[in-house]
């Protein structure tokens, strides 16, 4: 009978060693308990690379046959929940393999003929890495929709924006969301841009040198989807600067994330009052019995200290590593995973959250009138009759004085009082001084005019019907 190497991880390298594991070493460096995630991954590499081996004539029919079979079962058990995963068998590979030899014989050694498992796990998580980016990818256009889909109603909602967390000027709501729909098209764009970059394939690397084996490496990229080759096996087997690219994204994403959901937590303060969010996405307190409190916007702006934080964990793992493999790379993938968790989890119920805001103009236009937030306009308004603007700006902030010690606001003046700060103001002043008059005078591309802001919303509307930027409208279902 032949020996099988993987009956016992040890006898994989057995001739050589004189001892065995301790058992601390092997759960130290063992990490099936979280790499068994790219099992689907592994299989599916597997299999692409044994149907290759075929078609080389380096593995027989009946192997191939064999193999196959032996992948589905490997499969089912998996999804029931019934596969056997040992620690001492390492990590997923290894796991895979030995059951796929105690179903099928010696077809399942001679699966790793030109292969190493430094291209497999490479090969892997890129695999599965893909199929993750174009989730969230869908998840990222859902949050998109949702924004877009609440600021449509609101292009003429009067807000405060702000500097300084200071009332500056009014702006609609419309367009104060529309701003984060920019910034989640960027992350869109940026996602879409590094998944050609996640999308090459490293096996053919073997360890690190290549192989003597006849492998036909387009094969197995056309059979897995993947766009190019890694073209050095040293750089194949060792970067990880795809995952890094992605963390990145990540990063970037979140702290877009976690300053809309800051935003929605101060919109939501008693001292702002312009939106409320449903119940189901708020909690109690323990002891306040009057509090709501938005703790789901509040996680979703916590969260993002996590993904940045794998970011810096993964860039100082990669960091002076020299070529080829070291067993730190296995060390990329529970930030991996993690990250790619939260990003979509929080992508989601924001999403979600979104559509069920129910926005209060009322307060929000109430909070526009209390800043002055028009005091800009009359300066423009003084420009526009050829006062020089230094000179306009001045006037205006006297005018600003007179009207805070009156505790009313600028369009409560009357004509003879605005006329006392400047002689140049005359009776056409008014329509300067409302907050719907100053929001329709930006019609410029950019700004935040009813008109324009409506054009943007059908902007976005078209892009993420067409799937630019991030694909469908829908958000992926529950997976
Ligand atoms: N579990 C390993 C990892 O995640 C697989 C590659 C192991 N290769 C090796 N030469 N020990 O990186």
């Amino acid at each position: 009978m032949a020996l099988d190497p993987l009956a016992n991880k040890q006898q994989a390298w057995s001739a050589l060693f004189s001892e065995p594991m301790s058992e601390l070493v092997q759960r130290y460096t063992a990490s099936v308990g979280f790499d068994r995630r790219l099992a689907q991954a592994d299989i599916e590499g597997s299999l692409a690379h044994a149907r290759m081996l075929h078609a080389q004539a380096i593995l027989s029919d009946d192997d191939l046959a064999a193999i196959e079979r032996g992948m589905a079962q490997i499969r089912a058990e998996i999804a029931a929940g019934s596969f056997a995963w040992k620690l001492e068998l390492e990590d997923v590979h290894l796991n895979v393999e030995a059951r796929l030899t105690a179903l099928v014989g010696d077809a399942g050694k001679r699966l790793h003929t030109g292969r190493s498992r430094n291209d497999q796990v490479a090969t892997d998580v890129r695999l599965w890495l893909r199929g993750e980016v174009d989730r969230i990818a869908l998840l990222l256009a859902g949050l998109q929709s949702a924004l877009v889909e609440l600021a449509a109603g609101h292009a003429e909602t009067v807000m405060p924006g702000f500097t300084h967390l200071q009332v500056a000027q009014p702006v609609s709501f419309a367009h104060h969301l529309l701003a984060y729909v920019e910034m989640f098209a960027r992350d869109a764009e940026r996602l879409a841009d590094l998944r050609r970059r996640v999308n090459r394939l490293p096996l053919g690397a073997a360890a690190l040198a290549g192989t003597s084996f006849p492998l036909d490496r387009e094969h197995v990229a056309r059979a897995l989807g993947f766009e190019a080759l890694c073209e050095n096996s040293l750089d194949a087997v060792s970067d990880r600067d795809f995952a890094l690219e992605f963390s990145a994204f990540a990063g970037i994403c979140m702290v877009h994330v976690s300053r809309l959901a800051e935003e929605i937590v101060l919109w939501m303060s008693q001292n702002f009052g312009f939106i409320d969010l449903a119940d189901r996405y708020c909690t109690g307190s323990s002891i306040m019995p009057q509090k709501r409190n938005p703790d789901v916007a509040e996680l979703a702006r916590g969260k993002s200290g996590r993904v940045i934080g794998h970011l810096m964990g993964l860039l100082v793992l990669m960091k002076g590593q020299p070529l080829a493999y070291n067993k730190d790379n296995q060390e990329d993938k529970e930030p991996l995973f993690d990250t790619v968790d939260t990003v979509a989890d929080t992508l989601r119920i924001l999403a979600e959250m979104v559509s069920g805001i129910v926005v209060k103009p009322e307060a929000m236009e109430r909070a526009a009138r209390r800043g002055y937030a028009t005091a800009t306009d009359l300066a423009d308004y003084l420009a526009r009759k050829g006062v020089p603007f230094r000179d306009a700006h001045e006037a205006v902030a006297h005018a600003v004085k007179v009207a805070l010690g009156r505790g009313v606001d600028l369009a409560e003046l009357s004509l003879a009082e605005l006329q006392a700060l400047h002689p140049r103001v005359e009776a056409d002043v008014a329509e300067v001084l409302t907050l719907a008059g100053s929001m329709k005078a930006r019609a410029l591309v950019g700004g935040t005019a009813p008109a324009q802001v409506q054009r943007q919303v059908e902007r976005h509307r078209a892009r993420l019907a067409q799937g630019v930027g991030g694909g469908a409208l829908q958000p992926a279902a529950d997976s």
